[in-house]
């Protein structure tokens, strides 16, 4: 062989490569797109709710996931509870997913309870079961608090806390 043809050799064995290093990259990248959910479901899974024109004591209900999520900024009046409630910019809020935690009915809000017409069952102020055939309070939905806002759909070290205590 000669010294000519051993050069032209190594010069297509190094073209090959670097045509498949260059394709096997592509095809990756095609891959992570294929696998990454589509804009419009990362962005569903997010809701952000600006809690500073809220008034205190009254309920605001929203739609997270297609599931009514209750939010009550409470009252000096109303009972304090460290293991429920969401603190934002100095004031206590009950953040919970409306549903009744025993067979899925939208509990309504009525004199500082939330009563689930189903069955009877009652929640407190907080969102605590505490009469009827619920077996735990209202689920608190994962949030971030950012600045005076509440991103739900994300946890949280404060999400956590009250999820281990709630
Ligand atoms: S569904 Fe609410 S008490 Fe049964």
């Amino acid at each position: 062989m000669s010294l000519e043809n051993s050069e032209r050799r190594k010069f297509i064995g190094a073209s090959f490569s670097a045509v498949a290093a260059v394709g096997g990259f592509f095809s990756l990248v095609a891959m992570k797109k294929t696998w990454d959910p589509l804009p419009s479901v990362k962005a569903a899974g997010f809701t952000t709710v600006d809690l500073s024109p809220l008034k205190e004591g009254e309920l605001h209900q929203i739609t997270w996931r297609k599931k009514p999520i209750f939010i009550l900024k409470k009252t000096a009046d109303m009972k304090a509870d460290d293991n429920r409630d969401v603190i934002v910019d100095g004031a206590r809020y009950t953040v919970c997913i409306g549903l009744c935690t025993h067979l899925g009915c939208i509990p309504s809000y009525k004199s500082g309870q939330f009563i689930c017409a189903c069955h009877g069952g009652i929640f407190d102020i907080s969102g605590n079961a505490v009469f009827g055939p619920p077996p735990r309070g209202l689920d608190i939905p994962p949030f971030k608090i950012d600045g005076t806002k509440l991103v739900l759909g994300e946890t949280s070290p404060e999400f956590e806390k009250l999820v281990k205590k709630a």
